[in-house]
């Protein structure tokens, strides 16, 4: 008996889906049995990559959700609304849902969870994370004995493709951005990539995973790469560094355990440009890929690399997910339970700690004047702040200013700035120029 598919959104990735639900020759035999029963637009009169019955499509996205024929809604529209309530819609009609709407689940993700569990229903959202690599699952199941330390990952195409083309040929962040929006690669409004907010919404998801409770979204540090200097990712080369844009999520021991049932797991999670040493598993991660590496005990480091979009990698993420919700069906018709592992649960509560207490090393570019001493004098305000310093250079500046590049130790954020602060009072210091986190 086929199993009838609702798909939201017949765009780049609604397409892929029907390309893979039309053509089920050679894949998994189970893709033989879905059948794509209605599919919602926007525009009727669009021309579609794909060929479909014109008869499927409709405009009302409520009309294929609720249509009796479709037994499982794909949402693939973007955006908040009606993404949200399409979802809540199909949950309320007993409806399992698949979604690569990252926003959505990163922002309504807990009330989603809650619905689904009490109407007894999946909500998958493997392609919302990661395009066609396999993160979410692994992170749900396969890694579940571990207890994890740090989830780190490039989770935005668009901005690993820009960091990789600076690094490449020395260009200006400006310049590769409109090459990136000619190519396609990026968006004719990039803000939500290029600010950071696509990759928070994406660690904000695969933290909740790992660490088993709801993170706050909107308290996620994010810093994206729209003020990134080409002279810093030049620098850092010299250094032996990598720039990439790197989404963290980290667990913090506090002194004071948690009394909570279950615990509270303090957690850093942040979005910003990252100095990676040149030999980290992440730094050889370039255009559009991504990667994410877990890290956990016992596991050890996990990396899971591959391509991030796009049409195709996208459709074989939803595909799977609309697979495993067939699957269980049909091994157990309607009175199959739920499986608490592929359903998204929560165990715990994630809190986020202050950042001014959480611990990182440091890149950081002064503009001085070119004098006598002045290294001198900023290595002893980090001295004085506590802050020990790995390596200080003074690099060519324009006319008679010098620029001094320096990469500290890992230390409290607290005594990073109360450094900063000091060394800005100083009169032949012109400027803090730059200040990226580093690996
Ligand atoms: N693109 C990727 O590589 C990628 C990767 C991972 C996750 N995602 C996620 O997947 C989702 C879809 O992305 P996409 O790139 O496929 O978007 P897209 O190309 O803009 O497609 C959106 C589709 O939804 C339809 N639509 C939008 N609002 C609608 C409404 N109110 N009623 C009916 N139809 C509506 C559009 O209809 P028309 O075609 O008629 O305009 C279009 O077919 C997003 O949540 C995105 O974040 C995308």
């Amino acid at each position: 008996m086929a199993i009838g598919i609702g798909l939201l959104g017949l765009g780049t990735v609604g397409a892929g889906v029907a390309e893979i639900l039309t053509s089920p020759e050679g894949r998994h035999p189970l893709v033989g049995e879905l059948a794509l029963r209605r599919v919602a637009v926007r525009d009727l009169t669009r021309p579609r990559p794909v060929a479909l019955d014109p008869a499927l499509l409709s405009t009302d996205p409520e009309v294929v959700v609720d249509d009796p024929a479709v037994e499982i809604v794909v949402e693939v529209l973007g955006g908040l609304e009606p993404a949200r309530s399409l979802i809540l819609r199909a949950i309320a009609a007993g409806k399992p849902v698949v979604t690569a709407n990252k926003a959505v689940i990163a922002r309504y993700g807990e009330e989603i969870a809650a619905a689904a569990a009490a109407k007894g229903v999946y909500v998958l959202i493997e392609a919302a994370v990661g395009g066609g690599i396999p993160i979410i699952e692994p992170l749900k199941q396969s890694l579940g004995g571990n207890r994890i330390r740090r989830v780190s990952g490039i989770i935005n195409g668009t901005t690993n493709y820009i960091l990789s083309r600076m690094a490449d040929e020395g260009a200006a962040y400006a310049d590769v951005l409109a090459d990136a929006q000619r190519l396609g690669y990026a968006e004719a409004d990039p803000a939500a990539d290029v600010e950071g907010h696509d990759a928070a919404d994406k660690i904000a998801i695969l933290a909740g995973l790992a660490y088993g409770g709801p993170v706050p979204r909107s308290g996620i540090a994010t810093e994206g790469i729209n003020r990134l200097d080409a002279r810093d990712v030049a620098y850092a080369a010299q250094l032996g560094y990598v720039v990439k844009l790197l989404a963290v999520a980290e667990r913090v021991e506090l002194p004071a355990p948690s009394t909570a049932p279950g615990g509270i797991v303090h957690l850093d999670v942040r979005v910003h440009p990252t100095l990676l040493p040149r030999h980290h598993p992440l730094a050889g991660v370039h255009g559009v890929n991504n990667a994410i590496l877990v890290e956990g005990d016992p596991v050890g480091e996990v990396m899971f690399y591959g391509p991030g979009a796009g049409a195709g990698p996208t459709a074989s993420a939803v595909v799977a997910d609309i697979l495993n919700i067939a699957g269980i069906r049909q091994v157990g018709g309607a009175e199959a339970g739920l499986d608490p592992l592929l359903a998204a649960s929560s165990w715990r509560r994630c809190a986020l700690v202050d950042g001014s207490l959480t611990c990182h090393r440091n890149y950081v570019r002064f503009q001085t004047r070119d004098e006598a001493g002045v290294i001198g004098r900023i290595g002893t305000c980090f001295g004085a702040a506590g802050v020990s310093i790995q390596s200080i250079v003074q690099l060519e500046g324009k006319d008679s200013a010098a620029e001094i590049v320096v990469i500290t130790h890992e230390v409290q954020e607290a005594r990073f700035r109360e450094a900063l602060a000091a060394i800005e009072a100083l009169g032949e210091v012109s400027m803090v120029a730059a200040c990226l986190r580093t690996l």
